[in-house]
């Protein structure tokens, strides 16, 4: 959730730390801070809002320094405010950034208040800065007193801790919150993501659970959790600062969104040959285990879940598999049943969602017969602790609404259905025809945002209103989930989704002239059950909008009804769900929402 970054450097750092800050400002934007060693003094600046503000402040007070700690919050324990933002100290001395959530704050908190320390923030993280302090007045270095303090800590936690009487070191710690290296030039750098420091550097070292870490300009030395000083691999990433630039569009969630075709292509790039999947595609040996599954688990959030939703019924008419879909946060609480021969999957954008890697670390202790991961992020938690996976390349992911991530886990989850087909000896003819619709897309994808201009026609009537209902049957219900999720997250207008065959088993009762139904109705054998669930409708006076396919007829007293592009049946979800980020983009535009960063949220979740 929240972001944080950390430099040593031979040269000023204020403003490394700063426009890292904004590469990660989609972790949290409640607040930010920074943290500067001076001397013998450290200069610390915090605000409540977004980095900009601490932007500004930064350059009213121009603090110079070659060390230095920074953090942007998305709150957990306590509201959102300058005494609440990181970095915390403690006697002036030692001055924390901390991304997670310590879950005995309570019993530590009154250890220290014993001790007579104060607090002066509603946080759980400001008692690391007095945890290290309290150690670091019995021991000499940081090092010590960060092993001595994380054996107190329970929960999750990245840590990188700086000492007024140090002016060379930072200490950082991981567990269960995403931490790396960064070796630049003269210079080392730590961080929660990439992105923060991929101008900087293309060579970046991920920690792992346990690991403590000291870095200074020129060196840096890890230890595992047992103190023993150990090596870490280096991987070599290119982060273009194209990927992370909104270019010539006014958001990144609009840029994301016509993404697509390009995105899409790259899910399929190099994975399909003839009219087959390629062998083998979700790792070495993939193929062999994919042969013995009889039963498919998932779990995932928030958008990740709808495209399980989705997938599930690929599983079952591609692969013949039964598929069961949960959400993270609740899997591992209903003490779920494990089936022999089970392949449990998790899909995840960031692959750090702390729910979803909770509920990863828990079926790997059952007995599942493997673990896959549908990811965008290659160097992630969640796609080093799963034994295979597939990465979207859907490029990095900046808006808060996942818009191009949701249609690139579609398709890689679609080429896990045909895989599973393939190594069980299932419908060849069916493979050899969506891979035919696969490869024809990317064009179809860039065919369907010409809907923009529709679109922009009838979002002030949507915008105006403060309710919508989405209706889909079968495949597109969990599409209809996922356009209400886009309306509400960035335009804050409360939406919510019913398999149409539903309606009047209760939601009728809401439907008058001020609730907008907009309504998914491709060609398909239920078509025409559909169209009736829409009659339900327009006899009560509801305002319809229905993206259909030109076959079906429809006529429409008020709304609109919007022709889709043609596409092969069983990718259409992916199709239908492109006029409904474009509407909820549209109708945020009007509604003057902060589209990229709204209210509340965050982009990688990772709290449970
Ligand atoms: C957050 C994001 C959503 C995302 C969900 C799961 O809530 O705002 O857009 O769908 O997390 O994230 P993941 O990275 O696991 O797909």
């Amino acid at each position: 959730m929240c972001g944080i970054i950390a430099a040593a450097s031979t040269r000023n750092v204020g403003k490394i730390l700063v426009q890292g800050l904004h590469k990660m400002e989609y972790r949290g934007y409640d607040s930010a801070g920074i943290a500067l060693h001076q001397e013998n003094q450290i200069a610390h600046l915090r605000t409540l809002g977004k980095v900009s503000l601490l932007e500004e402040k930064m350059i009213l007070e121009k603090p110079k320094s070659k060390l230095g700690i920074a953090h942007t919050r998305w709150a957990t324990h306590g509201e959102p405010s300058e005494e609440n933002a990181h970095p915390h100290k403690s006697n002036e001395r030692v001055y924390i950034v901390h991304n997670g959530i310590i879950e005995n704050y309570l019993s530590l908190k009154n250890f220290l208040a014993k001790e007579g320390y104060s607090f002066t923030s509603e946080t759980d993280s400001e008692l690391i800065a007095h945890l290290l302090d309290y150690f670091l007045t019995t021991n000499n270095s940081m090092l010590d007193a960060m092993y001595l303090m994380i054996e107190k800590l329970e929960g999750a936690y990245a840590i990188a801790a700086i000492d007024r009487n140090d002016k060379s070191n930072i200490v950082i710690a991981r567990n269960k919150s995403p931490l790396l290296i960064g070796l630049g030039e003269d210079e080392l750098l730590a961080a929660s993501d990439p992105l923060a420091i991929g101008q900087l550097t293309n060579q970046f070292i991920f920690l792992e659970d346990g690991d403590v870490a000291n870095i200074s300009a020129n060196s840096y030395q890890i230890y595992d959790s047992l103190k023993n000083q150990i090596k870490r691999e280096i991987s070599e990433i290119d982060i273009s600062s194209e990927a992370s630039s909104k270019g010539e569009y006014k958001h990144f969630m609009e840029k994301e969104i016509f993404e697509q075709p390009v995105a899409v292509l790259n899910t399929i790039d190099g994975r399909v040959g003839g009219d087959d999947v390629l062998e083998n595609i979700f790792g070495i040996g993939s193929s062999d285990v994919f042969s013995k599954v009889k039963r498919i688990q998932i779990v995932a959030c928030g958008t990740s879940l709808h495209a399980a939703r989705v997938a599930a019924n690929w599983f079952s008419a591609i692969s013949e598999l039964p598929t069961q879909t949960d959400y993270a946060s609740e899997y591992r609480y209903r003490n779920p049943h494990v089936d022999e021969d089970t392949l449990f999957v998790t899909i995840s954008q960031s692959g750090e969602t702390a729910d979803t890697l909770a509920a990863l670390k828990y079926a790997k202790e059952k007995d599942f017969l493997s673990t896959l991961t549908i990811c965008n992020v290659p160097t992630s938690t969640i796609a080093r602790e799963s034994e295979f996976s597939i990465f979207t390349n859907a490029g990095p992911e900046i808006g808060v609404a996942s818009t191009k991530a949701f249609t690139t886990q579609l398709v890689a989850l679609m080429l896990l259905a045909l895989s599973l087909a393939k190594s069980r000896s299932r419908n060849p003819k069916l493979r050899g025809r969506v891979i035919t619709a696969l490869r024809q897309l990317p064009d179809i994808v860039s065919e369907t945002l010409k809907l923009k201009d529709s679109i922009v026609k009838i979002a002030p009537e949507i915008a105006s209103k403060d309710n919508a209902l989405f209706l889909g049957r079968g495949i597109f219900y969990p599409i209809a989930k996922e356009g209400a999720l886009k309306l509400k997250e960035i335009s804050y207008i409360h939406a919510e989704a019913y398999p149409a065959g539903e309606l009047k088993h209760g939601p009728l009762a809401l439907i008058d002239e001020d609730m907008p139904v907009i309504a998914l109705c491709p060609e398909s054998e239920i078509a025409e059950k559909l169209v009736s669930n829409l009659e339900e409708v327009k006899a009560r006076g509801g305002t319809l909008y229905v993206f259909s396919d030109p076959s079906i007829s429809l006529e429409l007293k008020s709304g609109k009804l919007i022709n889709m592009p043609k596409c092969d049946f069983l990718l259409t979800p992916i199709i239908y769900t492109i006029p409904l980020q474009l509407l909820s983009y549209e109708v945020a535009m009007i509604r003057k929402t902060d589209i990229d960063q709204p209210r509340n949220l965050a982009k990688s979740v990772t709290v449970e």
